[in-house]
């Protein structure tokens, strides 16, 4: 037998008995005559300690180890005399009386500690290094957890784990797909699925009514924090439902998670924002609601003022940040380079001090007088020693560069509290949105879904204000999920292809295996599917999901522990009927 105990499981209970454990060594302290050790492995830290007095030759092998050795030792459980209470294992100690070298180790190329000297490239490098410090571990415990609890709702709830294929037809569903040439059907691909999503809606034609997948999705788009080319969903479908019973089941499936994973109970219903709203307020259909600062819209009550920026806006708004007055000239030049950068895209920022003494500074004081600007601050419900800070331009960039300085200020301000939780649902999506450089509509969520029943005439006349029944699930500001009530008539699916710009021919190719199915009784149905990652994520406190995936890719897509992608020989190539361009 390897160990009779882990290492993070002896207590003062435990004294005077005979243990064998396992580890690595995570650090050796020679303090004179007596040695420490501290011994490592998934559940925790246990202190071996050797005295030179007592035996001098195994305390030499004790200063002999070197960091992340493998070892067993032999020994006898004592009580410190020196307590560590931030230790679970800190009333105790080993006395050592054996140590057997399991594995050596050379030297590692960081320190295996939550807070470690390596770089984010030396880490995923070595990730398997990386992955024994106990902060990134926790996560994958976590997410375990999570996972479990997933499964148990939904099975509580009927819902069936289904597996779908992989490899499969490629379809377009939003991102480009990762392609996989087939060697018995040479010049043929398959694509890994972006989502399973028409599977799903096939099972839902086969009768199983409840279904559900954790499962890896695969998407070849631009990497950020929140995304990685291949991805874990929280794949859903459920037959026989509107809108109302998706959201209440997944609320559901949420506050289970909150309540079993964070002992957070939510009492009241999730609010829902319709899209409309969230772009008005927060300038994103992804509101963070952990704080207020709603965007103030000022077009029609503050222009004709002969201030050509707010006069050639399209739009102004601009948002209230409470006990800011008192912001130096330096930290609102500071405000202005934020909004400048290119990816944020506003082209200045004006500000409105309402002073402690009650007077008003603006940067547009050439313009304002003290009573206009006091009318301005009413129309913020501002008070004395708030500062307001306001954007004009074109109507979208503008709320998004004000989305984006609610974040910062909030961010600032402390007001992004990892610890609490604002969810909600944005619901009301628009079904189609129109892209200038292509000249053609795109699916806001994807072609399968259905447009809200009143709104149906209304594809003939005016598509682009034909709104979805689909929704969001938000947290934190981060889009956890989303989903929709799918289109089941033949019909229909045909018209929106149309709009979409497929002709029947084109849907039928790329299509034809879900028309046909359409073909023999449908069930009404629609789904959701939740980042898991992203959830994981947001539970642990962290903001890359890189640190909930085993093995990440990093920001250009390589695997650089493996180093994958990576050329492949001439011999595969030609099986596989391949002939590189270059
Ligand atoms: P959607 O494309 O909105 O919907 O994806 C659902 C959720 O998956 C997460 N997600 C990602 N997470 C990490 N990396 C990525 N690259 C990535 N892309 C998406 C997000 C997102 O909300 N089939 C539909 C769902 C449905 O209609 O039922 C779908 O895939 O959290």
């Amino acid at each position: 037998m390897y160990r009779t105990h882990t290492n993070g499981e002896l207590r003062i209970c435990d004294k005077d008995k005979n243990v064998t454990l396992c580890g690595w060594v995570q650090k050796v302290r020679n303090l004179g005559g007596m040695t420490f050790v501290d011994l490592r492995d998934r559940y925790g830290i246990t202190q071996l300690v050797f005295d030179i007095d007592k035996n001098k030759e195994l305390t030499q092998q004790a200063q002999a180890l070197g960091r992340e050795y493998v070892i067993q030792i032999d020994g006898k459980v004592a009580e410190r005399s020196n307590k560590n209470s931030k230790m679970p294992t800190g009333d105790i100690e080993i006395i050592v009386d054996k140590i057997v070298v399991l594995n050596i180790s050379e030297l590692p190329p960081f320190t295996i500690e939550d807070d470690t000297d390596g770089g984010d490239e030396l880490r995923l490098k070595y990730r398997y290094l990386d992955l024994r410090r106990n902060n990134i571990k926790k996560n994958f415990e976590l997410r375990h957890q999570m996972a479990l609890e997933i499964r148990n709702y939904l099975s509580s709830q009927k819902f069936v784990e289904i597996e779908t294929p992989f490899l499969m037809k490629s379809t377009p569903e939003g991102a480009r797909d990762f392609v996989v040439p087939s060697r018995m059907n040479q010049g043929q691909f398959y694509a890994l699925p972006q989502s399973p999503q028409i599977f799903k809606q096939l099972l839902m034609v086969a009768g199983f009514d409840k279904y559900f997948q954790i499962v890896r999705c695969f998407r070849d788009e631009d990497l950020r924090a929140d995304r990685q080319p291949e991805f874990t969903q929280i794949d859903c479908e459920m037959a026989f439902v509107e809108q109302e019973d998706v959201l209440n089941t997944f609320e559901g499936m949420a506050k289970h998670l909150f309540k079993t994973i964070k002992n957070i109970e939510f009492d009241a219903p999730f609010p829902r924002i319709p899209f409309s709203e969230a772009m008005e307020l927060y300038g994103t259909d992804k509101p963070d609601l952990r704080f207020d600062m709603k965007i103030v819209k000022l077009k029609e009550k503050i222009s004709n003022k002969g201030f050509k920026v707010f006069d050639d806006a399209q739009y102004i708004g601009g948002i209230c940040v409470e006990k800011c007055a008192y912001y130096s000239r330096k930290e609102l030049d500071n405000l202005t380079d934020f909004v400048k950068k290119p990816q944020i895209g506003a082209q200045g920022l004006i500000y409105i001090k309402y002073n402690e003494d009650g007077t008003l500074k603006s940067s547009i004081d050439k313009f304002y007088n003290e009573n206009e600007l006091k009318e301005i601050a009413q129309l913020f419900g501002a008070n004395v020693g708030d500062l307001m800070l306001l954007a004009a331009g074109e109507k979208n960039n503008t709320l998004n560069a004000l989305n984006e300085l609610r974040l910062e200020m909030a961010n600032r301000l402390g007001l992004r509290d990892k610890n609490k939780y604002a969810p909600l649902w944005v619901v009301d999506f628009p079904l189609l949105e129109w892209d200038n450089e292509t000249d053609r509509f795109y699916a806001k969520h994807h072609p399968f879904t259905s447009p809200k029943n009143e709104d149906i005439p209304l594809l003939e006349t005016t598509p682009e204000v034909v709104k979805a029944n689909a929704y969001d699930l938000v947290i934190n500001g981060v889009e956890i999920g989303g989903g929709s009530i799918r289109i089941h008539n033949q019909e229909l699916q045909k018209k929106i292809f149309n709009i979409l710009g497929f002709s029947d021919e084109d849907a039928q190719k790329q299509f034809g295996f879900l028309m046909n199915a359409f073909k023999y009784g449908a069930p009404p149905h629609g789904g959701v599917a939740f980042g898991f990652d992203r959830w994981v994520a947001l539970f642990a406190g962290t903001d890359s999901i890189r640190d909930v995936i085993a093995f990440p890719k990093n920001n250009t897509g390589r695997d650089i522990m493996n180093d994958a992608p990576s050329i492949i020989n001439k011999t595969q190539l030609n099986e596989l009927n391949i002939c590189l361009a270059k």
